[in-house]
């Protein structure tokens, strides 16, 4: 398999050298600055990682890896819009920079160019990309609007916490390593097991994005600490304080706090309650089962390695 560095470098130059024109600025700006804007490339790298790992052809999965990428970035300047954020990776999300119809339309352009970079998959593999690239794209808007619905419901359960982030973030990572291992040639029982550990991966790694959105430090964070809490956002800590303590939460939410105050309020039940700690838990959890899903495919140390690191990196990862 190749080098974790050798991954990163493929992916960084490869995002560095996406094709677009300049004009009409409006539009292209945007596209630019974000994808200019860092990130940790996760699910770009996984594609790879996993291609490589089961023997395939890096050369063969690039576009499609990266066209990943690109999907991931327009759907966070729709997100940003939709969470009313104005921060992103340290610096103004698009339509605070620009604004609303700029991160749309933008963001739009985007999906598209995503699509082009997915559909120069391999011929005779490209209809399966394609198909389970657009089934995961309906996911992930169907986990956006769960996302949505809850902030305005005091009765989310777990249960259902855990298939909107399923949705709304971990099958792209499962898409990700699935998207590598069709690439590569691999049998259905490889590419589920691979599907499986991105989908373990992403509910351990949007459940610590919730967890740094309220313990995170801002400047390596890169966005608004509290920003859950002030939207109404049904996240693992809100929810679990909701149940144990609903009426003292539901007054805070409830009262005429300006924000700062209404987070440190929250906060200091969560901590009350060990909400940091039990949550954190979880995580490692679902990082454990990230691993297990590999257990029964063949793969080399070094690969095996690859994606055991990637797993514990996630469990207290700081951005
Ligand atoms: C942010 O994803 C959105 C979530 C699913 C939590 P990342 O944390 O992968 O964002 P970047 O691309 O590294 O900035
Ligand atoms: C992100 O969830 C899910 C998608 C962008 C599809 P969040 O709303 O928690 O992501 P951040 O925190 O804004 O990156
Ligand atoms: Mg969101
Ligand atoms: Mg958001
Ligand atoms: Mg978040």
């Amino acid at each position: 398999m190749l080098t974790p560095e050798k991954i990163s470098d493929l992916v960084s130059d490869a995002v560095a050298s996406i094709p677009y024109p300049a004009e009409p600025a409006r539009l292209y700006q945007p596209i630019a600055y974000t994808l200019e804007s860092g990130g940790k490339r996760l699910r770009p790298m996984l594609a790879v990682a996993t291609c490589s790992a089961l023997g395939g052809e890096v050369s063969k999965v690039i576009d499609a890896a990266t066209g990943i990428e690109v999907y991931h970035n327009f759907t966070l300047l729709h997100d940003d819009v939709m969470d009313r954020a104005d921060l992103r990776r340290g610096q103004l999300t698009v339509h605070k920079r620009w604004d609303d119809n700029t991160a749309i339309l933008s963001g739009d352009a985007m999906l598209t160019l995503a699509t082009m970079m997915i559909a120069k998959a391999p011929a005779e593999v490209m209809p399966e990309v394609l198909d389970l690239f657009n089934k995961t794209a309906m996911e992930i808007y169907e986990g956006q609007q769960m996302d949505m619905d809850f902030e305005n419901r005091n009765d989310v359960t777990v249960k259902e916490y855990m298939e909107m982030i399923r949705l709304k973030t971990s099958v792209l990572l499962g898409c990700a390593c699935r998207t590598g291992a069709i690439i590569a040639g691999a049998s259905q029982q490889t590419a589920q097991a691979f599907y499986d550990y991105g989908v373990n991966l992403g509910l351990a790694f949007q459940l610590r994005d919730d967890w740094l959105d309220t313990y995170g430090d801002p400047l390596v964070f890169g966005k608004q600490i509290g920003g859950d809490i002030i939207n109404g956002k049904k996240t693992w800590l809100l929810i679990n304080a909701m149940t144990e303590l609903r009426q003292e939460l539901c007054d805070i939410l409830a009262e005429d706090l300006d924000d700062e105050e209404r987070v440190s309020q929250v906060r200091a039940v969560y901590d009350r309650l060990k909400l940091d700690e039990r949550c954190h838990s979880l995580i490692a959890d679902y990082a454990r089962r990230a691993v297990s899903a590999l257990d029964a495919v063949k793969l080399d140390d070094d690969a095996r390695q690859y994606f055991t690191s990637l797993a514990v990196k996630s469990i207290d990862r700081t951005h």
